[in-house]
């Protein structure tokens, strides 16, 4: 059952301001800074119970489910008992308890300003890369395992330049990617033998977003190479870990050493449609590691696997959502499939934590915080927040197709702003393409797990394990 969505517009703050005004702020259960503009003595800090109780029930879990390397059994459990509400609940407390006004907490890392307001969350978006930048601790530590050339970790020039290597490879200014012709085509003949049963399982589907990925990145010739995939998931496995350890352990650097080398064979003979062709036909500085970027590559075109699993369990459950994607009787209105996907994103996105780090000394809302100091919007607990998102809990695609929708801030599964995901046009694409293939000649009737439409959906959904049944219509 689908619901109609109010197309957002322009949005108020939310939250009352501090009652006592702006000369008490302090008075205000410690909220200085709750009034936008201003001047504060002191940023407002919480109790050591509430950064305990936001370390159990939000910063913990996120840790144990695995970013690079989601774990499946640990979110199942985590939705079994009931965690994303607990998270929710904490967050909402402390904007409560704050009046809306940024909050910093305490952590093992070093202190988190976390942005619960609307307006704090706009300005995060709308500040330079440069002073907020992305490279936060955890993330980079957990990130150099991995990609340590990569453009998240790092920040100022070196940024700049690897950034310009990524949005150029990636087209990230252009509406379609110059080779979306050739990717298309690599999506559709791997799709090809997805359908020939009346189940799809997520194995399956896995295998095939993975040959679609080596293929668009590195090109044919690694088409088949499914041992670079076992050694990258290794590799991404250890990442996990690499925010509580020191450094990439020995055999982390040898995992990466090796996955590398193999991506620089490839690179010889990449073709100029692949992504690797693209960066190696691109002029960067010395600095900039064009190979190195390949990994981020890989890794974030393989979570278009669980976006489409995702999606198309939503479909199973939304049919009158299904249905409306049939304009004509068998290829799905690919704008209509987009905007699923994207709602399928806002419900469970890839990157829930925008997370990055002060590089300057700033003020905000008026309050000074010294470089060094994490900024946090907890963007998936905002964009299902029925307060701020209408009917956030619900699978209402056509909100995605309301003008400006992708524009507004407090919907986010891609950022936005200079740190914004240069790979969303790809992303998106890719995804839309898969689950366009999967349902042309096909609806997918059902699906495990099993999602209920009259309910708020699960905080959850959790992709590897899943089934779909496909029937022709
Ligand atoms: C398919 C769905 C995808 C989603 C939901 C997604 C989401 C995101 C998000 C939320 C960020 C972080 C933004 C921030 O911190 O503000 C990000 C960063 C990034 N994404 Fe994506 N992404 C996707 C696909 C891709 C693809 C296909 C590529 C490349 C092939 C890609 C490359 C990158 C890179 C290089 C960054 C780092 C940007 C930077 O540090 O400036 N992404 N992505």
């Amino acid at each position: 059952m689908s619901r109609p969505t109010p197309p957002p517009g322009p949005r108020e703050p939310v939250g009352p301001t501090c009652p006592t005004g702006p000369t008490s702020t302090a008075d205000c259960a410690g909220s200085a800074g709750a009034l936008p503009g201003s001047i504060a003595v002191r940023p407002p800090r919480t109790r050591l119970r509430e950064s305990l109780r936001f370390a159990v029930t939000h910063s913990l879990p996120a840790f144990a489910r695995g970013v690079p390397a989601p774990r499946p059994a640990v979110q199942t459990l985590l939705g079994a008992v009931g965690q994303p509400r607990w998270s929710a609940a904490t967050l909402r407390t402390l904007r409560d308890r704050y009046h809306g006004a940024p909050v910093l907490l305490g952590g093992a890392s070093g202190d988190t300003l976390v942005l619960l307001d609307p307006v704090d969350v706009a300005e995060f978006f709308a500040r330079p890369v440069r002073e907020l930048a992305l490279d936060a601790v955890d993330k980079t530590k957990m990130l150099t395992v991995l990609e340590p050339t990569g453009v998240v970790c790092s920040h100022g020039d070196l940024r700049e330049e690897r950034r310009a290597l990524n949005d150029q490879v990636l087209a990230h200014h252009e509406e379609t990617h110059p080779s979306c012709g050739t990717y298309r085509t690599v999506i559709a003949e791997e799709c090809t033998r997805l359908t020939t049963g009346p189940t799809l399982g997520y194995a399956r589907l896995e295998r095939a977003v993975h040959r679609i990925s080596r293929r668009i990145v590195l090109g044919e010739q690694a088409a088949g190479d499914e041992e670079l995939h076992h050694r990258l998931l290794a590799l991404r496995k250890e990442g996990n870990w690499g925010a509580v350890r020191r450094g990439p352990t020995p055999a982390a650097r040898q995992r990466y050493e090796a996955a590398t080398g193999r991506l620089h064979v490839y690179a010889r003979h990449a073709p100029a449609t692949t992504l690797l062709g693209r960066a190696m036909d691109t002029a960067c500085g010395a600095d900039v590691d064009p190979v190195g970027q390949a990994h981020h590559w890989l890794l974030a075109l393989d979570a278009v696997a669980a976006i489409v699993a995702r999606t198309l369990l939503l479909l199973a459950a939304h049919p009158a959502e299904q249905a409306a994607l049939y304009d004509v009787p068998h290829a799905p209105d690919t704008a209509r499939l987009r905007a699923c996907v994207l709602e399928g994103l806002r419900l469970y996105p890839l990157v829930p934590d925008l997370l990055r780090i002060l590089r300057a000394d700033t003020t905000w809302r008026g309050v000074p915080y010294p470089a060094g100091t994490h900024v946090l919007v907890p963007i998936g607990f905002l964009q299902r927040d029925s307060g701020l998102v209408p009917g956030g809990s619900l699978f209402a695609p056509g909100r995605w197709l309301a003008e400006g929708a992708e524009r507004d801030t407090l919907m986010a599964p891609f950022g936005h702003g200079e740190g914004r995901c240069p790979g969303d046009r790809l992303g998106l694409m890719a995804a839309t393409e898969v689950c366009a293939q999967l349902l042309s000649g096909h609806r997918v009737t059902g699906g495990r797990p099993r999602l209920d439409p009259h309910r708020p959906l699960p905080g959850v959904l959790n992709a590897s394990g899943s089934q779909l049944t496909l029937a022709r219509p």
